[in-house]
């Protein structure tokens, strides 16, 4: 059966690759930020940004764990205002949205303004030959209309300049889905 976190990975791993810069917009427990501070290695470099303190504290403690190089910054702020920290093209860029599952905190999920703000942020800051990541959990109210209006974005977006694939299984409506954005 589909392994929906080892297709987004392959994806990714397309594009980036060691010495590159990347950026997790949702860290959360900081498992994907983990997995794109091991592609990139001790020479490229991961943004990461929650506005949940204890996402920073949880990645922290995963990264040390994990002995990864000194080669990220973790960052509690919203991720519609990544320009503000990245000041370079970046490779990747992950969108885990939704809430932290486990949490017990659904209040603090992503919310659409936001979001659609911070892909737009993303797309200014990808590279030639980037990719963007979007994974959607559709079974709450938020994350149906968040994936609706990404749906809405990216469809309208230049063909010659991006190309905008949507990830879904269609007998599993409320499981999570991904789109792709990848850069000519
Ligand atoms: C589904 S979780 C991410 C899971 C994470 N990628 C991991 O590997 O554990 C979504 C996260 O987005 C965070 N979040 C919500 N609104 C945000 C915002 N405006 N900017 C950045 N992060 C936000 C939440 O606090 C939550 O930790």
């Amino acid at each position: 059966m589909l392994d929906i976190l080892a297709t987004e990975k392959y994806f990714i791993l397309q594009h980036l690759k060691a010495g590159d810069v990347a950026a997790d917009f949702t860290m959360g427990n900081g498992h994907d930020t983990l997995f794109l501070s091991q592609t990139v290695g001790s020479e490229g470099f991961v943004y990461a940004f929650d506005i949940q303190p204890s996402a920073l504290v949880n990645t922290e403690k995963r990264l040390t764990d994990n002995n990864c190089p000194n080669n990220y910054q973790l960052i509690c702020d919203s991720h519609h205002n990544a320009k503000e920290y990245i000041k370079q093209p970046i490779k990747a860029g992950m969108f885990n949205l939704g809430y932290l599952p486990g949490s017990g905190n659904k209040a603090v999920t992503t919310k659409r303004e936001t979001t659609l703000k911070a892909i737009e942020a993303a797309l200014d800051l990808l590279a030639p030959d980037g990719i963007l990541l979007i994974a959607v959990y559709p079974g709450h109210e938020e994350g149906e209309i968040e994936g609706e209006l990404i749906n809405d974005m990216l469809s309208l977006m230049d063909r010659k300049q991006y190309c905008c694939v949507k990830f879904r299984i269609i007998n599993s409506p409320t499981s999570s889905y991904f789109y792709i954005v990848e850069s000519k």
